[in-house]
């Protein structure tokens, strides 16, 4: 099994935790017992995740999982507080990935952020979601839009080699505040080298927006504003329409609706059954 090329994980041997306390299953559950196996914190509001997997959890890239912590950590049995999270991984690692943000008084980011290596969470062992790209037929070209963490389910898409093969340009763009909430760029720099992907047909452009500070090589524009007035065409060089573009958008809800009337506006549409379209949306929030 291949490892992201982020490795800078704070983390203990897989291996170890692999044969001895993962993926404690309890009984006829719908969840089983994980543990944290790394941790990487990008900024004081941001951390991943690496914890075991249990051998029966199967997704497919830009899906979510429900992750569960208990309430109070002297009651380990009693209620539990659930939130979905996307799958950052790759659908063929080993272990599952997530990225978080610390909302300041958050009823479940706040206990995960307190979370240390070897400790559990809970995973439902089924996946959800339908950001997913077999749900688009065709098209050239793939855009991936992101606001702050909604970058994670686009990770996992584009460690997918089928992606690489079935289209010609993907595009990540990824929107955040700070220059420091720019998570993951080894990792999408690293892409076109890695050992599934490289030699693939697609070519990868990367658009980093930092909002609320100028940094070189960023647009300091909101994804809604480069889309408005050209510059993220520009800026990758290939146009976005009904005929060539398939668009998912991920994060903030009001990004959702703004892009959304953007979008239809140039003619894509979500699909219906039936009737596949050139629009897909996941709201954190
Ligand atoms: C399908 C789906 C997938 C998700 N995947 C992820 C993921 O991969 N990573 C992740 O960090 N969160 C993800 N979320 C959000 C996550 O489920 C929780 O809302 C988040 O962990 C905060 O939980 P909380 O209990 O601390 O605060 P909550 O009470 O759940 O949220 C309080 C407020 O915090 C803000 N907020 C919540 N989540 C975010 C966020 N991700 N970024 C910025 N502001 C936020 C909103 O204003 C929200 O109203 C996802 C949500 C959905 C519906
Ligand atoms: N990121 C931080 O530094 C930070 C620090 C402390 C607390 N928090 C907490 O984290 C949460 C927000 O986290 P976040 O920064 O990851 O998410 P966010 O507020 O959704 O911002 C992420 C990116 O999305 C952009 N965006 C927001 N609304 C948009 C819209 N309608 N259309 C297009 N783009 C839009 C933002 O641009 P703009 O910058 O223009 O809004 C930013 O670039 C809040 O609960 C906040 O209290 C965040």
């Amino acid at each position: 099994m291949n490892k992201p090329v982020e490795t800078v994980f704070l983390a203990q041997s897989s291996q170890s935790l692999h044969s001895s306390q993962s993926s404690q299953a309890a009984g006829s559950e719908k969840w089983s017992e994980e543990r944290i196996l790394g941790i990487k914190r990008w900024a004081p509001q941001l951390f991943s995740l690496r914890t075991t997997r249990h051998p029966g959890f199967r997704f497919v890239p830009g899906q979510f999982a429900r992750l569960g912590l208990p309430l109070r950590r002297d009651e380990p049995d009693g209620e539990v507080v659930w939130r979905a999270y996307s799958m950052a991984s790759a659908s063929y690692d080993e272990h599952l990935e997530f990225f978080s943000i610390v909302v300041p008084d958050g009823e479940f980011t706040t206990r995960l952020a307190e979370r240390q290596i070897g400790d559990s969470l809970r995973i439902e062992k089924n996946s959800f979601g339908f950001l997913t790209t077999d749900r688009f037929a065709g098209g050239r070209d793939l855009w991936l839009l992101a606001s702050g963490t909604g970058v994670a389910p686009f990770l996992s898409i584009l460690h997918d080699p089928q992606v690489w093969q079935d289209y010609e340009n993907l595009v990540l763009v990824y929107s955040v505040r700070e220059a420091r909430d720019l998570a993951y760029s080894k990792t999408i720099a690293g892409l076109p080298q890695h050992v599934l992907l490289a030699g693939s047909r697609a070519r990868l452009h990367y658009v980093p927006l930092v909002t609320r500070e100028s940094v070189a090589g960023t647009l300091s524009a909101r994804i809604t504003e480069v889309l408005a007035d050209g510059r993220l065409e520009a800026r990758v060089g290939v146009s976005l329409d009904a005929a060539h573009s398939r668009v998912m958008v991920c994060g903030n809800p009001q990004m959702a609706v703004d892009l959304r009337r953007q979008l239809t506006e140039r003619g894509l549409q979500v699909g219906r059954r039936g009737k596949p379209g050139q629009l897909a949306f996941e709201n954190y929030w």
